[in-house]
């Protein structure tokens, strides 16, 4: 299936922060016109996909996306205008030699992500297919993740003390997609009584989950646990399990990892994980280390690899040849997977194929700064990795995800909910 190209545009817009990104549009020559919009990041890896910013002080502090916007309707258009494409790859290949970069830093990964997301949905179209459907490749059965709600909000995207940046609920044991949007809800419900009959404010962070003045995660911990057991849920894999992103990058300063008050080693956050796999129903834990800590990663893997899911976010930034190395090297056994982290929808699918190359778990993952745009939760079901992680059940930019997935299990009554492998038992 082909398609023509008449022209691409972009539009500065605002994202769930307040903050600029962009609205990209293509339009083909049969005159259909998809669009997709671009999240961005807080807590980035330093090697991800490099994003243009104006860095015009006058406007939006320096973060104004004209000149991305620029990118698109000038080399991007001048590049694709009128050209006939027989598939995706082909496309983001052009774009990605257009921009010249290892790192897409000339026309930025917020512009080339943009036009690449609107054209995974041309060529959906092209195909007759819903997008979900045509993001599956040849051999790998679809499914609707278990989604990763991340109810309590700390580090870079809340303003309490808490260190750790995200606790989440997965509902593994829920029977299907509607009862594990439920489940997630009725649970959030429960918690935001819960921590309010306790004193603490209930306002939200970034993403949507409630950021109490909390600071030892084992209270957030003891929180979500009495929350999930008060909502009429199980905690552990036959029904609420608990998911942990840290983002251990943004709490490692000079040599050590503080958390709570306490200055850590490597080797000591590594035991206090243990001790919390060993307390809580944790069934997966993110970027635990810092990007750089390869050698505590090394130590996290082979201390917790068989019991937990340790996911790489900041460390392997989608990278499908990063993502292989630490396959041969048996660092964690699970990746992050942000679009806009590598820059383009074909290196994305990339990236799912060395996992499951290398068995590695997958999660697909929004952004903290988000926009209305569903095309993670295409992405989830058609990569069939499993689980995917949008925020909280609350806030208009992170429900529009789950309930895309609500519509897909509508409108695909055959696509299974997604039972996961590495569950803690
Ligand atoms: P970010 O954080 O979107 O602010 O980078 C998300 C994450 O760390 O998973
Ligand atoms: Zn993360």
């Amino acid at each position: 299936m082909t398609i023509q190209i008449r022209t691409t545009n972009a539009l500065e817009i605002l994202d769930s922060r307040g903050r600029p990104t962009l609205s990209v549009s293509l339009t083909l020559t049969d005159g259909l016109t998809c669009t997709a919009g671009v999240p961005a990041g807080a807590s980035t890896g330093s090697g991800e996909a490099v994003e243009v910013r104006d860095g015009d002080l006058r406007r939006y502090g320096g973060r104004g996306v004209r000149s991305a916007v620029a990118n698109v309707t000038g080399p991007i258009r001048a590049a694709l205008a009128g050209r006939t494409f027989g598939d995706l790859a082909e496309l983001d290949e052009t774009l990605r030699s257009l921009d010249g970069t290892p790192d897409k830093a000339r026309l930025g990964a917020n512009a080339i992500v943009g036009v690449s997301m609107a054209a995974a949905r041309a060529f959906a179209a092209a195909a007759d297919q819903p997008l979900w459907r045509y993001l599956t490749p040849p051999g790998v059965a679809p499914a609707l993740p278990v989604p990763h709600f991340n109810v309590v909000n700390g580090g870079v995207h809340a303003p309490n003390p808490l260190d750790f940046q995200e606790f989440m609920l997965a509902p593994v044991g829920a029977p299907d997609m509607a009862e594990a949007v439920r489940a997630g809800a009725e649970v959030y419900a429960v918690l935001r009584a819960r921590l309010a009959a306790a004193g603490h404010a209930t306002g939200l962070g970034d993403e949507g989950g409630f950021a109490p003045d909390l600071t030892r995660p084992e209270e957030v911990l003891d929180a979500l646990v009495d929350a999930i057991v008060a909502a009429g849920y199980q905690p552990g894999p036959e029904g609420v399990a608990i998911a942990l992103d840290p983002a251990a990058s943004q709490f490692h300063r000079d040599g050590a990892y503080h958390v709570a008050g306490r200055a850590m080693s490597s080797a000591e956050l590594v035991d206090h994980y243990a001790e919390l796999i060993d307390r809580y129903p944790i069934r997966s834990l993110e970027d635990g280390l810092a990007e750089d800590d390869w050698d505590g990663w090394d130590r996290l893997t082979e201390r917790l690899g068989d019991r937990v899911q340790i996911v790489g976010d900041d460390i392997f930034v989608t990278d499908p040849e990063i993502i292989a190395d630490a396959a041969r090297r048996g660092v964690g056994n699970a990746a992050l997977v942000k679009v806009n982290q590598i820059g383009t929808v074909t290196e994305t699918l990339e990236a799912f194929r060395v996992c499951r190359e290398t068995g590695y778990a997958a999660m697909v993952s929004h952004r903290s700064g988000e926009t209305l745009d569903t095309f993670i939760a295409d992405l989830a079901v058609g990569s069939g990795c499993g689980q995917l992680k949008s925020g909280a059940p609350a806030r208009g930019e992170r429900v529009a995800k789950y309930n895309r997935l609500l519509e897909i299990a509508e409108q695909a009554p055959d696509l299974p909910y997604a039972r996961i492998s590495r569950s803690r038992t």
